[in-house]
């Protein structure tokens, strides 16, 4: 085993070196403190890693992203959602049987709880619902047992995947007023989800193939992104052995900020902006370079990804095939395209490395396909589920992972002595002024 060396105040350790199997190289510092008293001073974790793992492998700077072990661009060729749910949670593709009873178990347990219908009841109509999804996926741990031995979680982990469909599409029926429509256990995941979007009681519908096609796509793309925001505070939040409805809930929060997942919706709320502004969008490249103001190219630049996110790659090609097929013309797209082009030859990005990531299309077909813009980032988490869930239950099935805890170093006050409220009072209070 190699060993890195650290110097400090004079004295040096050695710590071991981890190299994983695609040659990314950690130090293990996990005894830092331990035997130096020093702890890794890392403020958002760029340089820390916080598990090991084998779900994902990104290499940011080759633009690079698999799933266990499957590249992205192949599994979007021809896998299904449930196909890609099983490999991400158990670990291999499913047998021809074992994907039947996976498909099987999810259609038995879509419904929920009459009861829980009158929670959606009390929401404001304008609640956003990434509110809702989340408050709805807590609530489920107050009707099923918190998982303490391996089938319970097995079942909790369908239930969480089934009910989340059923659970979004009431979320956005309750936004529009309309009533539900409960979900049908004769169709796939994708069919269903429309289905209970966009049918009406008593009308008939019929799921458009391209649509189910699209979204089948797009929960695919987005379905593990290794240790991300919302992934860590899923683990964070089940490391304390919270239940996992609950750290799952706590993900989605997560995944709300348009820093995050909320970037979909957020793209195109700019992509409206430029259109109703004239569509000058060499003026919003100017300003998102602008260090005096806040505005961000929204759907651009990543944490880890260096280049090209392989998943923008994917979506930027089925965007114009999806468009195409659904007869959508939409100005928007046009308008990211040149977008993209501005941004990719403008020195501030290439010197950044700043590239569109996957929100920066998705919003695009989301928009074809009829999904409003709110739900952008709900249509996100639905994909993000089996990631969630197999990221929790490797950590869970790790007899080394421990609470999740970090440290600090503290720049406040040094010790100084409490005045009791009396003596502060003796002092003149400061003046006070009305504004
Ligand atoms: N527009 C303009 N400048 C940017 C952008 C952008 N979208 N992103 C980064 N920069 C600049 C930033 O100002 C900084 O410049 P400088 O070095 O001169 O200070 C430099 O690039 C590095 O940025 P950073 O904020 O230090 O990078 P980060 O790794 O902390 O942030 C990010 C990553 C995704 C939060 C950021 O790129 C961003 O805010 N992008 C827009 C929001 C977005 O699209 N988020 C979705 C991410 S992909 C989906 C997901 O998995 O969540």
């Amino acid at each position: 085993m190699s060993m890195a060396k650290l110097t400090l105040n004079g004295e040096e350790y050695e710590f071991p070196v981890v190299v994983g199997t695609e040659n990314e190289t950690g130090i293990d510092f996990s005894t830092l403190r331990a035997r130096t008293g020093a702890i890794a001073l890392d403020p958002g974790y760029g340089n820390t890693g916080s598990c090991l793992s084998t779900i994902t492998f990104i290499d940011g700077e080759k633009g690079i992203l698999r799933y266990r072990g499957y590249p992205i661009e192949e599994i979007a060729e021809s896998a299904s959602f449930e196909e890609v749910c099983y490999l991400l949670i158990y670990g291999h593709l499913p047998t021809d049987d074992e994907l039947a009873g996976f498909v099987r178990e999810l259609r038995l347990h879509t419904m929920i709880r009459e009861e829980m219908k009158d929670f959606f009841k009390d929401f404001p109509m304008t609640a956003h619902p990434m509110m809702v999804l989340s408050a709805m996926l807590a609530s489920l741990s107050a009707y099923y047992p918190s998982g303490s031995d391996d089938e319970e979680v097995d079942l909790n982990i369908i239930r969480l995947l089934a009910k989340a469909e059923t659970i979004a599409a009431f979320s956005y029926k309750k936004s529009v007023g309309q009533p539900w429509v409960y979900p049908r256990n004769d169709l796939s995941y994708t069919e269903n989800f429309l289905r209970m979007m966009f049918a009406v009681p008593a009308e008939p519908y019929v799921v458009s193939p391209v649509q189910a096609r699209a979204l089948n796509l797009l929960l695919m793309l987005h379905a593990d992104h290794e240790q991300n925001c919302s992934t860590s505070t899923v683990r964070m939040v089940g490391s304390s052995q919270a239940n996992l409805f609950a750290a799952i809930a706590a993900g989605v929060y997560a995944l709300w900020g348009p820093l995050h997942g909320g970037a979909n919706q957020k793209v195109i709320e700019m992509l409206r902006m430029i259109r109703a502004d004239g569509g000058d969008y060499g003026k919003y490249v100017a300003m998102a370079k602008d260090k005096d103001s806040p505005f961000r190219l929204m759907g651009f630049g990543h944490r880890v990804y260096k280049n090209f996110d392989p998943r923008a790659r994917i979506l930027k090609k089925a965007a114009d095939e999806v468009l195409g097929d659904l007869g959508v013309e939409d100005p928007l797209l046009e308008i990211a395209k040149n977008l993209e082009r501005v941004a990719l030859e403008d020195e501030f990005f290439v010197e950044r490395k700043l590239y569109p990531n996957v929100d920066f299309y998705s919003g695009i077909l989301y928009r074809a396909m009829g999904i409003p813009s709110n739900m952008f980032t709900v249509m996100f988490a639905l994909g993000r589920l089996p990631g969630w869930i197999s990221q929790w239950k490797e950590m869970r099935e790790d007899p080394k992972a421990k609470i999740a805890r970090p440290r600090q170093i503290y720049l406040g006050e040094r010790t100084r002595p409490f005045a009791p409220r009396a003596a502060r009072q003796a002092e003149p209070a400061p003046e006070l002024t009305s504004a």
